[in-house]
């Protein structure tokens, strides 16, 4: 499903970049919406784009772990080793900053995120954008593709159909290498601390990363890091979400009588009330195939025109952590109004 790289878009984007412009480039888990991560003014272009608050801090992008060096000091060795195991891949470390990592890439923060995107056309780009540079380490800052509020995007179609491309929209080029085969935005794990601590789940497990760093790894506490992935009120739909155990999902549907109804649901949920489901989506059994999907899905049940969206619960279990954790996300935004990144 992925595209083979177009390199000659890739010359393009590398010029935008150089020119302080605003790339939106697939990755292996969402679009992200790049600039020159050593231009102050191009990344609080990306802050402009989205609408977000800055103090927000952004991801930088690296070709690989030799870039660990520039942009955080004092990197540990687990560091290294989950660098080693998981780059290039769905994995953010957070680090003491360098110098280098401007107070706008970071929100002011003492810390830097720092990832090595696995995607052939996020690797083109930085390969490209490193060769421009003639430096190994030069990053692209990016976060989510989306509008502050919104859900991330896995297609070229939903950052269109959100930021948009220039003249009418906000992003200067959008790159399509088809969608997203994670789907989910990647784990964040924070080395900073005294011991390690999971800031957000992703397709990286936490029992994988323990694995690695032999030693267990709880959630970060109250006293975290600022995260805005951490809100609840994050990567919500506009329609009010429900989340419902699979048991009494029937129930629910017939409780519900006289509302249009979007439901995603595994494929053995039956329901004699079909009059008020105008969108009957099927869930996956497998939690990989679920995660790439999930964000497609969010688009569609929220477009679907209905007044109430129900999933039924995946299951609980230590493979559908991330999932779950998007979900109840979604759930807290699509109930209360959506207010977060
Ligand atoms: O998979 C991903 O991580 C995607 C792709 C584009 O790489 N990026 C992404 O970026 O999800 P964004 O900005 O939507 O979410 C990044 C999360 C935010 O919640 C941000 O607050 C957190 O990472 N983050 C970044 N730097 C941090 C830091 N120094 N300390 C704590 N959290 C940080
Ligand atoms: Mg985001």
């Amino acid at each position: 499903m992925t595209r083979g790289v177009d390199h000659a878009a890739i010359a393009r984007a590398v010029e935008v970049l150089a020119a302080g412009g605003l790339v939106a480039v697939p990755t292996e888990t969402v679009y992200g919406l790049a600039a020159d991560a050593d231009s102050p003014a191009a990344v609080r272009a990306i802050f402009a784009a989205k609408g977000r608050p800055a103090d927000h801090p952004l991801i930088v992008h690296v070709a690989g772990a030799e870039a660990l060096s520039a942009w955080a000091r004092d990197v540990p060795p687990a560091a290294h080793a989950l660098a080693h195991a998981f780059w290039p891949g769905p994995l953010t470390l957070v680090l003491a900053k360098s110098g280098r990592a401007h107070d706008v890439v970071t929100g002011g923060q003492d810390t830097v995120g720092i990832r090595s995107p696995a995607h052939p056309w996020a690797r083109a780009l930085l390969a490209a954008w490193t060769a421009k540079r003639a430096d190994a380490a030069a990053a692209l800052a990016a976060p989510s593709a989306n509008s502050f509020g919104r859900v991330s995007p896995t297609t070229a179609a939903h950052v269109r159909a959100d930021l948009g491309e220039k003249p009418h929209g906000r992003v200067d080029l959008i790159l399509d290498g088809g969608p997203c085969p994670v789907g989910i935005e990647s784990t964040i794990v924070d080395l900073s601390g005294a011991a390690p601590r999971l800031l957000r789940p992703g397709a990286v497990t936490r029992a994988q990363i323990e694995a690695v760093l032999g030693v267990p790894l709880p959630d970060a506490g109250g006293d975290a890091p600022r995260a805005s992935g951490r809100l609840q009120k994050h990567y919500a739909p506009r329609t009010p979400l429900e989340l419902v155990e699979p048991a009494r999902l029937h129930a629910r549907v017939n409780a519900l009588r006289g509302t249009r109804l979007a439901i995603l649901a595994p494929p053995l949920a039956l329901f004699d009330r079909t009059a008020d489901i105008v969108l009957r989506l099927i869930a996956p059994a497998a939690a990989d195939e679920y995660a790439r999907r999930l964000y497609a899905f969010l688009h569609e049940l929220d477009a679907a025109g209905a007044e109430r969206i129900l999933i039924a619960w995946p299951p609980d279990a230590p493979q559908w952590e991330a999932v779950r954790d998007r979900l109840r996300r979604a759930q807290a935004g699509g109930v209360e109004g959506f207010d977060a990144d």
